[in-house]
């Protein structure tokens, strides 16, 4: 315990020194905090970058040392702060600030989900703090929230929006109509967006995050690659055009579930646009907004919500764990079984988009090819514009599976279709505005296509 630093100061009654390891977005905006707020307790000692030359700013005072050497910025601190990101090289700096003997603060979710379990229990078998509220969330402290504040509870399942970037081009999409390019290049010039931007829109960025909540909220060890994860490229005007007139809009959702709530019940965990009802908070949430609802068997629902992207609101994560390590801490247990996967398809309704030039062959074609396979409209939509229309269908609770193989015999019968499959988040509210507007009248059978109710 002796690398602890339990004291309003550092070891030696002076203020803690800080290495920051990486310069970009959210370490320069953790280098102004710690330079402007927390300067009587903190040190900025070194700032550590690749090619440290064309990151130099004139803001930093002289008495920080730039460096391109990671040894160089380890034995300079009493607290090391990652900002790197990705697994490598960024893990082996973690794991040498650790033997060393430092704390560190992370933001890695990356790094986090690939290798939480390993790096927690080397900083426990070191005596230090590794702490990583600004993996997951932004300046949401979701992740304390759960790992202290819900400790007493028997978590069994969470939902969420953990993508700002995605949020930001869906509700941009949305509410201004904005094209998907143009919105991912705001969200990269606001720094919302990773390095690779890919991570964001395809969910890898949304699946680490989600791996990260499933060891605090139910203490176990998901393998990244096992979960189902999808892309919100795919989702064109059309969509929200399509949803509105179902009650709802298009977000990207991370679900994680233990279903029945047993310990060893198969998890359901999954990172995909969804619809959601148009009153959910979900939908209600606006550019770089993020929110993490947990269930608990004890104390029901809880919701934690605020900015989970950019700079300034990650900083405030990232100088919130330094603070807390300073006042002394160790990481949390690790989870208590093996790596664990995750199932690859789960029930829900769905709403399922086709578009074709030739309208009509869609329309046609598409709805015995549902039934054949034991598909079942709740509700049938349509558009039709100057790329031909669209139409959609209100399907009942099902697996992908079924979907998939429908598909697959319309492939066969030659069609070119360009479909999009959703899951819906449920709510009575949605239930409702379905049954008033007429469009979905539970029939037992596919709802005649063409003859779109209102
Ligand atoms: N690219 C991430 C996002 C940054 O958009 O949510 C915050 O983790």
């Amino acid at each position: 315990m002796s690398h602890l630093i339990p004291t309003r100061r550092g070891p030696t009654g002076r203020p803690c020194r800080v290495a920051l390891l990486g310069f970009g977005t959210v370490g320069r905006s953790v280098a102004r905090l710690l330079l402007t707020r927390h300067s009587s307790r903190f040190t900025l000692t070194t700032i550590f970058n690749r090619q440290v030359a064309r990151k130099k700013v004139d803001w930093v005072p002289s008495s920080v040392r730039w460096t391109d050497r990671i040894e160089e910025a380890l034995e300079s601190a009493d607290i090391v702060v990652e900002l790197v990101g990705g697994v490598e090289p960024a893990g082996e700096w973690v794991r040498a600030a650790i033997t060393a003997g430092k704390p560190v603060a992370t933001a890695n979710k990356q790094l986090i989900a690939e290798c939480g379990d390993e790096l927690v229990q080397l900083a426990r078998r070191h005596g230090v703090a590794l702490r990583f509220e600004a993996s997951v969330g932004g300046g949401i402290p979701v992740v304390r929230g759960i790992e202290d504040g819900l400790a007493g509870d028997r978590l069994v399942s969470l939902a969420g929006i953990v993508n700002g970037t995605c949020n930001y081009i869906l509700t941009r999409m949305d509410e201004g109509g904005a094209a998907f390019g143009d919105a991912l290049a705001e969200a990269q010039r606001l720094g919302f967006a990773e390095a690779d931007p890919t991570a964001d829109v395809d969910g890898y960025d949304a699946r680490a995050k989600l791996v990260v909540l499933a060891r605090l909220a139910l203490g176990v060890s998901l393998d990244p690659a096992s979960v189902p994860c999808r892309s919100i490229a795919q989702v064109t005007a059309v969509d929200f055009e399509l949803a509105r007139e179902a009650g709802g809009t298009i977000r990207q959702v991370s679900s994680l579930e233990r279903d029945p709530p047993d310990d060893e019940a198969p998890l359901t965990a999954w990172v995909s646009p969804a619809f959601v009802p148009v009153d959910s908070l979900f939908a209600g949430l606006h550019g770089p907004q993020n929110v993490v609802i947990t269930r608990g068997e004890f104390g029901g629902e809880t919701t934690f919500v605020g900015n989970g992207a950019g700079g300034d609101p990650t900083a405030v994560a990232v100088v919130s764990d330094v603070i807390a390590i300073a006042n002394g801490g160790l990481p949390p247990q690790v989870a208590s079984s093996g790596r664990r996967q995750a199932a690859r398809d789960f029930v829900a309704r769905r709403y399922m988009r086709v578009r074709s030039a030739r309208h009509q062959v869609a329309s046609d074609a598409i709805a015995p090819a549902l039934a054949r396979r034991g598909l079942f409209a709740e509700a049938v939509l349509e558009t039709v514009g100057d790329a031909g229309g669209a139409v959609a269908f209100m399907l009942a609770p099902t697996t992908m599976g079924p979907i998939e193989e429908a598909l697959a015999d319309l492939e066969g019968a030659g069609s070119s279709l360009a479909v999009l499959v959703l899951p819906v988040i449920e709510s009575n509210r949605a239930r409702a505005a379905v049954e008033t507007a007429g469009i979905g009248a539970a029939t037992g059978r596919i709802a005649p296509i063409g003859t779109r109710a209102s």
